[in-house]
């Protein structure tokens, strides 16, 4: 039986993480933990799950590591200066030359749960060096309270690397003149575009273009519940990955 605990207990996603821990045979859910409750029940875990907020997790992340606790975090927010942080708490990158400390826990950040969502990102990755131009729009609820999206920033990043390893420059554009924030957030040289609407749970499109042609890569996540299939994935997993960072589900869905 592997007990778990939720860090957002009381949140959307925390609270959904809940109700599918307790439906899980092999799983106990040991811990609820949101604003105002100690943290010591979560002590007796073997895994703790974190969707907070991007200003609480790094708290709760030290917490964690300081207790021996192996830990998924799924709260958005980790750009590159956040992972480096995240990593030199846990001791050091699972996949890095060098060996992480092996009395350290083993601490999982997901940007994004959903298998699709994964997929798209790695399809991107695949085809972002054979067209000129790339950009992402992500589409979320109104309630997010970050932007860009984990996951977009995270696109971003992969399409970045794949078009630099291909020997891409920047993508074409001729825009001299422009409002605050139309041609949206540039991330590692990839423009970014953040809708929030009412009635959406989270989205995102790829697009790719070359000559005379364009291909859009889209996810939709139409339910928080396609993300429970990634975290259960993560918690039973976590114990099989070695003490340290390691970021992404790629390595448990057998993508790496
Ligand atoms: N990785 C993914 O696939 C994925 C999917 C959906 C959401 N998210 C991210 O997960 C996070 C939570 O999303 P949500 O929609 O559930 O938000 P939410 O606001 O509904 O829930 C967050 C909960 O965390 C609690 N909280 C805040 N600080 C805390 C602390 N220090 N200790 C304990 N609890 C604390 C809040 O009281 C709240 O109940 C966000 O960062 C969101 O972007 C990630």
């Amino acid at each position: 039986m592997i007990k778990v605990g939720v860090l957002g207990a009381k949140g959307r996603m925390g609270s959904l993480v809940g109700q599918t821990v307790r439906s899980q045979a092999d799983l106990e859910l040991t811990a609820e933990v949101d604003v105002g409750d100690s943290r010591e029940p979560l002590a007796g875990c073997d895994v703790i799950v974190d969707f907070t907020s991007p200003a609480a997790v790094m708290e709760n992340l030290a917490w964690c590591v300081q207790a021996g606790r192996n830990m998924v975090v799924g709260t958005s927010g980790f750009d590159g200066p956040r992972l480096a942080e995240a990593a030199k708490l846990a001791g050091g990158t699972a996949g890095a030359t060098g060996e992480p400390h092996p009395s350290r826990p083993s601490v999982l950040v997901v940007p994004n749960f959903s298998v699709g969502a994964v997929l798209m990102m790695r399809f991107a990755e695949q085809a972002a060096r054979f067209f000129d131009s790339a950009e992402v729009v992500e589409l979320h609820h109104a309630g997010k309270v970050d932007a860009p999206s984990g996951t977009a920033a995270r696109t971003a990043a992969m399409i970045s690397d794949a078009r630099a390893r291909a020997g891409l420059g920047a993508s074409p554009d001729a825009t001299t003149t422009q409002l605050d924030g139309a041609r949206g957030a540039v991330v590692d040289g990839v423009h970014v575009h953040s809708v929030r609407l009412a009635g959406l749970v989270a989205h995102q499109e790829v697009l790719l273009g070359g000559h005379g042609e364009t291909l859009t890569i889209r996810h939709d996540s139409l339910d928080r519940a396609s993300f429970m299939p990634g975290v259960l994935m993560a918690v039973r997993g976590i114990a099989a990955l070695r003490p340290g960072l390691t970021v992404g589900l790629e390595g448990l869905l057998g993508l790496v």
